[in-house]
């Protein structure tokens, strides 16, 4: 947490030259709800000059570790939403997942929360993983939507580097048939999909500040931040991030990384691509889909409703 305070200093002096205000905080993970805290709080004190009023300040949590009691202290620091890691409800999913918690331990949490006056509340399911049945993700959505949530994201699972999935390629299993019937179920609940992976009647105003392409300070090991054209990379060893946490490498990014960045990242949520970052060829792709009815478009922005062809189209359009 020192080392962290220690790349703040830096990284606000770094974004000072543009910047005076932060206007969401996102503390993520591994895993938040290990760390108690009162080993936040510098952070809290160093930041708080500037926070936007009426701040989104969101912490993940993990349901085993995330007591009413570290929901509470996280509160009193200024957090005002929190997403739950809980994957799944069901116990052989938990287990091939992974996860330390019960079923009964994500209700408890979420209901910690909710009894602590969070308004904003979220959970995490994974999809798209080897055993998974409509009947065993519609129980999986039915005790979601049984607890206080105004946000859900829904995640495909990917095999990453490094990870014990990484020799288990097979674990990863989607189909588009289960896919789309998934999103169709949670939207059925009267969660709005404002990105491929999230839906809720409550949008983050964090996650969708990645998706405008917005500039953001990131801090710790294996974190990254953005500047303009450049993006920042802490070292991914905590180690060594302890030992200098200013072993930073930067990216430099084109203007043409950006336009591509901004296209992807506009048709897979409701962010949407501005007509002004296209070249006459791009811009005669994206009217034809108009025709087609593949996009829409509003206020010189073309938006897609099918974030499960979001990729596509960007591939399309560039
Ligand atoms: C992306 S963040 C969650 C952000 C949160 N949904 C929000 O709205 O603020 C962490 C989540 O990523 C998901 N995740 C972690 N590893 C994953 C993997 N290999 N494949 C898919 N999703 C993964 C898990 O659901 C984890 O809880």
């Amino acid at each position: 947490m020192s080392a962290i305070i220690t790349q703040l200093n830096y990284e606000l002096k770094r974004f000072d030259t543009k910047h005076q205000e932060i206007e969401s905080l996102f503390i993520g993970g591994g895993t938040p709800s290990t760390v108690e805290p009162i080993l936040y709080k510098p952070l809290f004190d160093m930041l708080k000059p500037y926070l936007a009023e009426g701040i989104e300040i969101t912490s993940e949590a993990n349901p085993n570790s995330a007591t009413l009691q570290w929901l509470k202290e996280m509160q009193k620091l200024g957090v005002n939403r929190i997403s739950f890691g809980v994957q799944s409800f069901d116990k052989d999913k938990l287990k091939l997942l992974n996860r330390a918690h019960t079923k009964e331990q994500a209700r408890e949490a979420v209901l910690n929360a909710k009894k602590l006056g969070f308004e904003n509340i979220s959970l995490d399911l994974i999809y798209a993983t080897l055993g998974d049945t409509k009947e065993l993700l519609q129980k999986d959505i039915n005790t979601a939507f049984s607890l206080p949530i105004n946000h859900l994201s829904a995640y495909a699972l990917t095999i990453e580097e490094g990870t014990p999935f990484e020799s288990k390629p097979y674990m990863s299993k989607e189909t588009l048939e289960l896919t789309t019937w998934l999103f169709n179920t949670i939207k059925e609940h009267k969660f709005m999909q404002y990105e491929i992976s999230n839906f809720g009647t409550y949008q983050s105003i964090h996650n969708l500040g990645y998706w405008k392409y917005k500039d953001y300070i990131g801090l710790g090991s294996g974190a990254v931040g953005k500047l303009d054209l450049k993006r920042f990379y802490p070292t991914g060893i905590v180690e060594d991030y302890i030992k200098n946490p200013l072993d930073i490498k930067t990216e430099i990014l084109s203007e043409e990384d950006k336009k591509i960045e901004q296209i992807f990242l506009g048709l897979r949520s409701c962010v949407g691509i501005k007509g002004d970052i296209l070249n006459k060829d791009e811009l005669k792709k994206a009217q034809l889909l108009v025709k087609e009815k593949k996009l829409t478009l509003k206020n010189d922005t073309f938006y897609n409703d099918d974030y499960l062809l979001a990729d596509e189209i960007a591939l399309f359009i560039s």
